[in-house]
């Protein structure tokens, strides 16, 4: 009897014969998602409130010359359990690693030849992507092959497997990986002592770009660890961007006959500035311009960085104790790009360095890191080509001073970026002038403060779960959600866009799921 009660309770929020109001918050990936569920399982009183002007968050592709790029999302990661996997691979949208093709026919002559050489085209690219790795120091010279060669293989290695992570002192990646490299430098007596620092710095540099931390002192082993995605970990899109990943979860892709109507149902430049929830009955939407929206279901799909920043501000009354422990708890990243398009690339015809790896010497590193206006540069630990893009370079930042190189001026920017590559790379190459350059702004973008969220020890020491965010807020009958959470740091592959879009496919489930109970409830 109890339980009829609350289910009439429930149902009487909404009369069974009305579509629910919905209104999901950001037009992300996993917002996107949502909208398209709820669409195409008939609830269509679908508003989408986006602060930006387009559609997209951080799968931000924009064109540069003729190539189009990612400013956000570049590659997905994993293929077994990832949804974007299933749904692009079926379309050749998709190429393994370094693919089999960069654009210039010297690759792809190359890697033909060891494709046939190992039998297949996965390994041939994992291969290539392995050879194609080479060290330069900021004192202009190169790591000899050798020594760079069992780097590679070391540092490969060294997040395939985590042994011992139960038996660490602090239970950080960092803790972990110096045991690791410290055991690597007593075995391998080729490497310089003057190097060893610098190379532990690159190796925390270069992981802290897979999992967004600032510091692996302050980054969880065990959460690493046990993050797993099965398959090649860095497919990319051909000449193509992560951007067709919207098109194919409105139906815009393949035939755009189909196309849902989400972004006709998404309103732009609107920044929800408030949301306020009484426990019966609508919530109250606020936009930072006045206008007011109700709705029955809210999806809340804005970033991890949003929510530390705003979330006392945003909710009215405030959040639960649990979800505000997760907010403030778990990390968010903070990483960056700068991509450079050059008529005249530098590189051609150099097949082997595909990807650039920076070693700072302590002496440079001492002094950049005293100067405010260019500590940003210690933060690039990798000048990147990019996959069937052959004129671009992407230099990768990760570390704490990205925000700096966000507010600094494009133009010093740029020459800053290019005394870089002259200080590594001008002894080897003919360097040549840029065309165009494009940097990120993330960490400055009050819409996203960050770049994905991580996994800390602070965390785990308050018990913050990615569960907690994704907590939905109920109606007082304990069983109708008001607001829910969606968005990457809510999936148990958080930090990925995959991640994000199964989490806004669960939120959508989850209203569904109440029209289907609410309308089996009138037939009986
Ligand atoms: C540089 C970079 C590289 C990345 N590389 C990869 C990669 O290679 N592979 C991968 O899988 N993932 C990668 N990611 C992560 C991936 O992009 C994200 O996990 C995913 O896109 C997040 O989607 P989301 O829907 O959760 O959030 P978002 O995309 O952030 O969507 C939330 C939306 O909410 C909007 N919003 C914010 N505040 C408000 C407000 N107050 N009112 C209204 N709207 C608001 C935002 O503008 C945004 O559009 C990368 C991210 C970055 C930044
Ligand atoms: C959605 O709900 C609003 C508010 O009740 C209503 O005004 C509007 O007509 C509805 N739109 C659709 C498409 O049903
Ligand atoms: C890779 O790491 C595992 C676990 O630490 C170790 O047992 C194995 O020998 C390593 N393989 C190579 C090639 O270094
Ligand atoms: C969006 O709205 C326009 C204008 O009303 C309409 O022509 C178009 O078909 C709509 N698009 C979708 C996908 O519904
Ligand atoms: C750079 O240019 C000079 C002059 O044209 C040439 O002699 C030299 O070989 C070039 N160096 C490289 C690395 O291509
Ligand atoms: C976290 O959970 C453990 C085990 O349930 C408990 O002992 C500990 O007190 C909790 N810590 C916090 C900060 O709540």
């Amino acid at each position: 009897m109890r339980n009829i009660l609350i289910l009439l309770c429930a149902t009487s929020i909404l009369a069974s014969d009305e579509t629910p109001r919905v209104i999901i918050i950001g037009a992300g990936a996993s917002g996107i998602a949502a909208a398209a569920k709820l669409f195409r399982n008939g609830i269509d009183n679908v508003t989408i409130l986006e602060a930006e002007d387009r559609i997209g968050g951080r799968v931000y592709s924009v064109e540069m010359e003729e190539y189009d790029v990612d400013l956000g999302a570049q590659w997905v990661h994993g293929e077994g359990k990832n949804v974007v996997y299933e749904m692009a691979w079926p379309f050749h949208l998709l190429s393994h690693c370094l693919g089999p093709n960069d654009g210039s026919i010297f690759f792809k002559t190359a890697f033909k030849a060891l494709a046939r050489t190992v039998g297949s085209e996965k390994e041939a690219a994992i291969l290539m992507r392995r050879n194609s790795i080479k060290f330069f120091l900021s004192t202009g010279e190169k790591m000899n092959d050798k020594t760079g060669r069992s780097l590679i293989t070391f540092a490969m290695n060294l997040t395939a497997e985590w042994p011992g992570v139960e038996n660490l002192r602090t239970g950080s990646v960092g803790e972990y990986f110096d045991r690791k490299i410290n055991d690597y430098f007593n075995k391998h007596e080729d490497i310089p002592e003057d190097l060893k620092i610098p190379l532990v710095k690159m190796v925390h540099r270069a992981h802290m770009a897979e999992n967004g931390a600032e510091d692996l002192y302050q980054a969880s082993a065990k959460a690493d660890g046990d993050y797993f995605s099965d398959g090649d970990q860095q497919l990319n899109w051909k000449t193509g961007t992560y951007g067709i990943i919207l098109d194919l979860l409105m139906r815009k892709y393949p035939d755009p006959e189909e196309e849902l109507p989400i972004v006709n149902s998404t309103l732009f430049n609107k920044k929800v500035s408030r949301i306020e929830y009484k426990g019966d009955g609508p919530v109250k939407v606020k936009t930072s311009d006045g206008d007011v929206y109700m709705a029955d279901y809210v999806i809340f799909t804005p970033s991890l960085g949003v929510l530390k920043a705003n979330h006392k501000n945003l909710f009215v009354p405030h959040l639960p104790p649990s979800k505000i422990n997760a907010i403030e708890h778990i990390g968010m990243g903070h990483v960056g790009k700068i991509y450079l398009y050059y008529d005249e690339p530098w590189w051609t015809k150099d097949l082997s360095n595909f990807y650039r790896f920076l070693i700072w010497t302590e002496d440079d590193e001492k002094e950049l890191a005293s100067d405010p206006e260019r500590r940003w540069m210690l933060s690039v630990y990798t000048v990147n080509r990019i996959e069937w893009k052959p004129k671009l370079i992407c230099l990768w930042l990760t570390g704490p001073n990205i925000r700096e190189m966000e507010l600094l001026p494009k133009e010093l920017v740029r020459d800053q970026s290019l005394w870089l590559l002259d200080k590594f790379f001008g002894k080897f190459y003919n360097l040549t002038e840029p065309t165009e350059m494009l940097r990120t702004h993330w960490n400055s973008n009050d819409n996203f403060l960050g770049t994905y969220s991580w996994m800390s020890l602070d965390a785990e020491a308050h018990n913050a779960t990615v569960s907690d965010l994704a907590e939905p807020i109920m109606q007082r009958d304990g069983r109708t959600p008001a607001i829910m959470f969606a968005g990457e740091a809510t999936s148990d592959f958080y930090s990925t866009v995959h991640g994000a879009i199964g989490s806004g496919w669960r939120e959508a489930e989850r209203i569904i799921d109440i029209k289907k109970r609410s309308s089996h409830w009138t037939q009986g």
